[in-house]
């Protein structure tokens, strides 16, 4: 590899970035990393996990794992795409060279999310139709189960596809791939510009709205009635972590390839702030909004908050949210808006997950957008309506997710840190270059942190992987779990080894798109 940069190109400007896309200014970089983080996880998730574990009481475990490992896992991965300016295996790749496995890894896991996570988008699209005639007001539970999934036998496969799944979520998939065939800067970016502020329209409306109705005080006091107790329960840690590193996209890979489009000098640290912080905002709005309204469905059936059934997983938005629309004022319009907002959280953080594989593709492979898009978007579509959008395709989706998010993610975010700061040695690296390009140094406490964090992911993984390995998961049959659980962690190592034995495209190692490590220490 020459050491020295392509004639004409002053090492660490941004012309030595050679092809590679930007993001147009700071602005485009934030939106679009917060439509990344803000997503289903806080509209759909984030309610529902804090009323489960713990209610106000939640919020501590919450904001522990927001600072002690969100922002702090959020600066690494930043770092690392900012610094080795590449998709996640090429960064991973470049940061040691036995580091481009751990991309793939998150590559993997962002190709499983997908295929699942387009489904939830492709039930919100309908039901975003379906308000308009409140189609689902008589009775929301048979409605969803029944008349809109048609939903099988539990434990039990079928190929039989159903229309109404899966023509929204063929739709959905269509518009990813054009999205990402536009390119990051008119695809990517315009979506995000356009999709963040009108999500802050329609949610701040419904939100307003629903913290305004009779009853919902009660909902409100429901979700922030701390149960401390909860906090000596490990789960209750195990479900904030896990809920911060989903919602903040973080160990998949999202973060560090939308950080490689930020131009060199610029600062990564206080974007990051911003995105944490307006992430939880978000979330937190999510939780009033959404207990607010769940009071008013209380108030109106005379029952307290915690007697509402459905308050947890999949029900709350497609069931319990449903009810409240039935007895709401003006229901029709507010359900439009609710799922409106769904769809548009979704697909921001949909376009960020299939970004992040097309990104790895152009990179190993020289592929165009167009190309990518369209290779990885229809391999993509069919097996998510093959697999999701069937009779059974709920009870795949609750199996897949379970372990690509809790076993998965959290692997990938120990892969991470142990290639960066363990064997590939970056830590001082990295500290020192975000110091360098922020408003702020970081100081040696934020690797303490790390490593810290990195101790307790190991203990959270071992302590997932033996509870699914003993007791199984919500009753399947040991069959479904091996194949469709297990066989998922298997897809993501095998990815993870079989990527790396492919040739890079001739071109990867010039000095043009791949600065050396002279070039890298010169900067900033
Ligand atoms: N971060 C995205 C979410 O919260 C994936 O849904």
């Amino acid at each position: 590899m020459s050491s020295s940069p392509p004639p004409g190109v002053a090492p660490g400007t941004d012309a030595d970035a050679g092809k590679r896309e930007h993001w147009s200014g700071q602005t485009a970089f934030i939106l679009a990393a917060i439509g990344s983080a803000v997503g289903l996880g806080n509209i759909w998730r984030f309610p529902g996990q804090a009323f489960e574990n713990g209610g106000g009481a939640f919020m501590i475990p919450y904001l522990v794992a927001l600072v002690t490992a969100g922002i702090p896992i959020l600066f690494l991965e930043m770092g690392i795409g900012h610094r080795f300016r590449g998709s996640a295996p090429l960064a991973m790749h470049r940061v040691t060279r036995r580091g481009e496995w751990v991309g793939w890894f998150h590559v993997a896991i962002c190709f499983v999310i997908g295929l699942y996570y387009t489904v939830i988008i492709a039930w919100a699209l309908s039901y975003f139709y379906f308000s308009f005639g409140l189609d689902y007001a008589d009775d929301p539970g048979g409605f969803f189960l029944g008349d809109y999934l048609q939903l099988g036998e539990a434990g039990s496969l079928t190929f039989d596809v159903v229309p109404g799944v899966a023509l929204p979520l063929v739709l959905i998939w269509g518009l990813t791939i054009l999205v990402l065939a536009l390119g990051l800067h008119n695809g990517v970016e315009r979506l995000n510009v356009i999709g963040i502020p009108l999500l802050v329209v329609t949610f701040g409306m419904l939100a307003v709205r629903a913290v305004t109705l009779p009853g919902a005080a009660d909902g409100i006091e429901a979700l922030f009635t701390p149960d401390f107790s909860a906090l000596t329960d490990p789960d209750v840690w195990v479900a904030a972590y896990g809920q911060v590193f989903f919602s903040l996209s973080l160990a998949y890979g999202v973060m560090i390839t939308y950080a490689s489009y930020r131009r060199r000098r610029s600062n990564v640290t206080g974007p990051a702030l911003v995105v944490a912080f307006g992430n939880s905002s978000f979330s937190l709005l999510a939780g009033l909004a959404v207990f607010g309204a769940l009071g008013f469905l209380a108030t109106q059936e005379g029952v307290s908050v915690a007697d509402l059934e459905g308050i947890g997983g999949v029900s709350l938005s497609f069931v319990t949210f449903p009810a409240v629309i039935a007895q709401m004022p003006a229901g029709w319009f507010f359900g439009a808006l609710f799922f409106a907002s769904l769809v548009l959280a979704g697909l921001t953080s949909l376009i960020s997950i299939m970004q992040t594989i097309s990104a790895a593709f152009q990179d190993k492979f020289g592929w165009d957008p167009r190309r990518t898009a369209v290779t990885v978007g229809i391999v993509s579509a069919i097996l998510s309506v093959i697999g999701f959008s069937t009779t059974t395709g709920l009870y795949l989706l609750d199996t897949v997710d379970q372990w690509s998010n809790q076993l998965g993610i959290v692997a990938g975010a120990i892969a991470m840190i142990g290639a960066a700061l363990w064997i590939g040695r970056r830590g001082t690296e990295l500290r020192r270059h975000l110091s360098a390009v922020s408003t702020f140094r970081l100081g040696r406490s934020w690797l303490v942190l790390v490593n810290v964090v990195a101790l307790l992911l190991v203990y959270m993984f071992v302590s997932k992987a033996v509870s699914l390995a003993t007791e199984g998961y919500a009753d399947l049959p040991t069959w479904y779990v091996l194949v469709f659980g297990w066989g998922t962690v298997a897809f993501l190592a095998l990815v993870a080894v079989v990527m790396p034995m492919l040739r890079w495209r001739r071109d990867v190692e010039h000095p043009d798109i791949w600065p050396t490590h002279e070039q890298l220490e010169l900067e900033p």
